[in-house]
């Protein structure tokens, strides 16, 4: 058969990830700068296991039977009152949240609920590959907008927001994608006059904001800052996840928005699965019961936390001479961002770095339209810090050689 034909326009749209083909490289000897998973043994797996062996035995009714769409409202109450204490979140009730698999499932349903081929949506270049690919199934145009330092460049976005409302086609743009926190994959956090001035134009030219926030809680250092959803709770949709601060394995995600959006992202997701497992989401009620999730990180926020000064030094000790380089030092999260020189091409130079046995993931995988093809990411939170040592000596031999072979003067 010819598989091809058979294909629909948006599975043939939909492109292997690069990341994932570029992490299947299982070799012993190799370090890794590549993945974004937490350090397993950062995961509480016996307070985990005892607990979900007592909420299959006491409530197997709920735990191995369907949950409802919307999901389980012990665990919503639970993370209501976590918002509340921690985020300094107030007025919600259950109604107001929606527990997906992971955000990922999240970014997926928002794509399927606003998103149209003639929608246009803005987000940063560069931008988290996931949800470049959930957006993308539905084929929409997006706005990229450059990251900065402090987030997004708001005045390229205002001036393309002024463009469409010339044109008359401000009404299709639906929303703003913001990772206000340690982004994935620039490690810049979006600085608290950007936020506002997000909310202004938000407010200016009527779109929704979706803050996705992984990783807010692990702040390493600097201040705390409040969160675009405080500032406008009426328009802004906020995903978290349980994946950086918990287990990723548990696949929790939730969207906190407006009630009657919710709702609409919840009939989205009834076709896409019925409901998220009622035994993890059960789980991680009882687990919120008895811990406090954000306490609960803070040995693994000063694991990474060394790690990340660690690394951060090496990066400046080792490349800092390059002429030109330029990275992110981030407040908190699990990565950093190189951008070499120009003419370096981090993809084609990844064929070096596989033989000297170090793996990052080259800038091309986080863009949906031209790359810029001389940046990297590197994350520090699962090599030890023996391995981080080694594998910057190895990058720096990479960055030699592949400079050698093109004759690029660093
Ligand atoms: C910015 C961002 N959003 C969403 C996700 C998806 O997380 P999960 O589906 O595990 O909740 C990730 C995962 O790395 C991420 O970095």
């Amino acid at each position: 058969m010819e598989l091809e034909k058979k294909l629909s326009k948006v599975s043939k749209r939909i492109k292997s990830s690069l990341i994932r083909e570029l992490l299947d490289l299982k070799d012993p000897e190799m370090i890794s700068f590549g993945g974004g998973v937490p350090d397993p043994d950062t995961f509480p797996r016996h307070e985990i296991a005892k607990i979900a062996s007592e909420v299959i035995e006491n409530e197997h009714r709920v735990t191995l039977q369907y949950g409802s769409t919307g999901g389980d409202n012990i665990l919503k109450e639970q993370y209501i009152k976590l918002l509340k204490k921690h985020e300094n979140i107030d007025n919600l009730d259950v109604d107001n949240l929606l527990i997906t698999v992971g955000s990922q499932q999240a970014l997926y349903l928002l794509g399927i609920t606003f998103l149209d081929e003639e929608s246009y949506c803005g987000v940063s270049r560069p931008i988290y590959l996931g949800a470049a690919s959930a957006f993308q199934q539905r084929d929409p145009k997006f706005i990229n907008v450059p990251l900065l330092e402090d987030g997004m460049d708001l005045d390229y976005l205002e001036k393309e927001l002024e463009k469409l409302n010339k044109e008359g086609n401000i009404e299709k743009f639906k929303f703003l994608y913001v990772i206000s926190n340690f982004h994935n994959p620039a490690g810049v956090t979006m600085g608290i006059e950007k936020r506002k001035k997000v909310v202004e134009l938000a407010n200016k030219y009527d779109f929704i904001i979706v803050e996705d926030d992984p990783y807010g809680a692990l702040r390493f250092e600097g201040e705390k800052l409040p969160s675009i959803y405080s500032m406008a709770p009426e328009r802004t949709i906020l995903l978290n996840t349980f994946s950086k601060v918990l287990s990723p394995g548990l696949r929790l995600g939730l969207v906190v928005g407006p009630k009657d959006m919710v709702k609409r992202i919840s009939m989205a997701k009834q076709a896409a699965d019925l409901c998220t497992p009622a035994l993890t989401q059960r789980i991680g009620a009882r687990y919120l019961e008895r811990f406090d999730l954000i306490e609960g990180i803070q040995p693994t926020i000063e694991i990474y936390r060394e790690k990340k000064n660690l690394m951060m030094k090496l990066v400046e000790e080792k490349l800092g001479d390059i002429k030109g380089i330029k990275w992110i030092n981030p407040e908190g999260g699990l990565f950093t961002w190189i951008t070499l020189p120009e003419g370096f091409d981090t993809l084609e130079m990844f064929e070096i770095a596989k033989e000297e046995k170090i793996l990052y993931i080259p800038g091309t995988a986080f863009y949906v339209d031209e790359p810029d093809n001389n940046t990297m990411r590197l994350s520090f939170c699962l090599p030890t810090k023996e391995k981080i040592k080694e594998g910057m000596d190895r990058l720096r031999k990479t960055i030699d050689r592949y400079a050698k072979e093109k004759g690029l003067e660093i």
